[in-house]
């Protein structure tokens, strides 16, 4: 009989997630009522704002409390159904944490089918789903990009950030990555054909920012906040954009209500730009839309992307904790099962 395992969170970390942060849990699954299907889960994704939920701290959604189990988006297979909308075989997405089965109203708005001519099961938690759906709508909607002006943008060769950059290319402008390490610059640049991509940890990101950027920056894609920010700011031109999407580098700071943030480092500044935090969830009545758009672009190979697979559940604490330290290279992902 299979059982469902699920991780829960069992204390509220202070800085980094610790493994005492995570409790295992199994569980009998029950028997479907009407109009439900049980999900066989075979991708669950990692995400930095995952972090946050854990802190008792109310942002733009509700902490996460002791015993829940940890919220996360994952895709897999419909295995049994009792609703006519869904059938044995169908790929689904479902926002409904880290386990490997998931039961659900077929209703449940958490709940969405995935057409794999968009892409792979995984990639819909990528570069077609979230994290991709977040590059597209904080771009287009909020960095108001125009044809031959300069991009820049951090974690460039992650999830969200290689998709900014590549699709400020299709836009017509100039993409300027930075990133961690010599091999995710070379990435960046050589494979994704960023302009520049320059390495922060190098101890040169000023000098390197303004060489890469002669004619200043447009609109900078904050991911990261910190130093990333501070080097930024002072080459922002009289009219960028900053579309704020996080600030990765604080999310394990012991109490980020205390943490200096990019809007503490923008409004500090003689010209502030036009600035705004952002949710995907914004434009959740077009997300067709953009998944639709993004697969097209990977059909015809405009939009790259790469995964970081760790394998199994119980190992998901540590992946994510690698995540927010630079670990993965590409999307951060957790096979929990085969699809067959
Ligand atoms: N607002 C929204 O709706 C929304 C939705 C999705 C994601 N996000 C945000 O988008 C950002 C990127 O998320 P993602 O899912 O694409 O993750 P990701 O970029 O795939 O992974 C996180 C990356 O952050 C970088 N990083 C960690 N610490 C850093 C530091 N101190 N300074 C600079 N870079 C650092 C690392 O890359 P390097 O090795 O290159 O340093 C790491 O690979 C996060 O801030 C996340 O919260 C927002």
């Amino acid at each position: 009989m299979i059982k469902n395992t699920q991780v829960l969170l069992a204390k509220r970390p202070r800085g980094e997630a610790t493994d005492d942060c995570f409790e295992i849990r199994e569980l009998e699954i029950p028997e479907l009522a009407d109009n439900q299907i049980l999900i066989r889960v075979c991708w669950l994704s990692l995400d930095p704002y995952m972090r946050g939920r854990m802190n008792d701290v109310k942002s733009y959604a509700d902490p996460l409390q002791i015993g829940d189990v940890i919220t996360g988006e994952s895709t897999g297979i419909v295995i049994k159904s009792t609703s006519a909308d869904f059938s044995e075989g169908d790929p689904v997405a479902a926002h409904m944490g880290w386990q490997s089965h998931i039961v659900a109203n077929a209703d449940d708005p958490r709940l969405m089918k995935v057409d794999l001519n968009n892409g792979s099961l995984s990639a819909h938690l990528g570069v077609v789903g979230m994290p991709g759906r977040t590059a597209y709508f904080g771009l287009t909607e909020v960095g108001k990009p125009q044809p031959g002006e300069t991009l820049v943008v951090a974690a460039a060769s992650g999830a969200v950030g290689s998709a900014v950059g590549q699709i400020a290319k299709i836009k017509g402008l100039r993409a300027v990555g930075i990133a961690g390490g010599a091999e995710k610059c070379r990435y960046v640049k050589e494979e994704l054909k960023f302009d520049a991509c320059i390495d922060y940890k190098a101890g040169n990101l000023a000098a390197e920012l303004a060489e890469a950027c002669p004619d200043g920056i447009d609109i900078y894609f904050e991911n990261v906040g910190g130093d990333v920010t501070k080097a930024v700011a002072p080459l922002l031109n009289p009219r960028a954009r900053v579309p704020i999407c996080g600030y990765v580098s604080n999310y394990n700071d012991e109490d980020i209500t205390a943490s200096e943030t990019p809007f503490h480092i923008l409004k500090s500044l003689d010209t502030v730009p036009e600035h705004r935090f952002f949710v995907v969830t914004e434009w959740r009545d077009r997300w067709v839309e953009a998944t639709r758009q993004l697969g097209s672009w990977i059909g015809d190979g405009r939009l790259k992307y790469r995964e970081s697979i760790g394998e199994g559940l119980e190992n998901a604490p540590k992946y994510f904790r690698g995540m927010l330290k630079g670990k993965n290279f590409g999307k951060q992902l957790i096979k929990v099962a085969d699809a067959d």
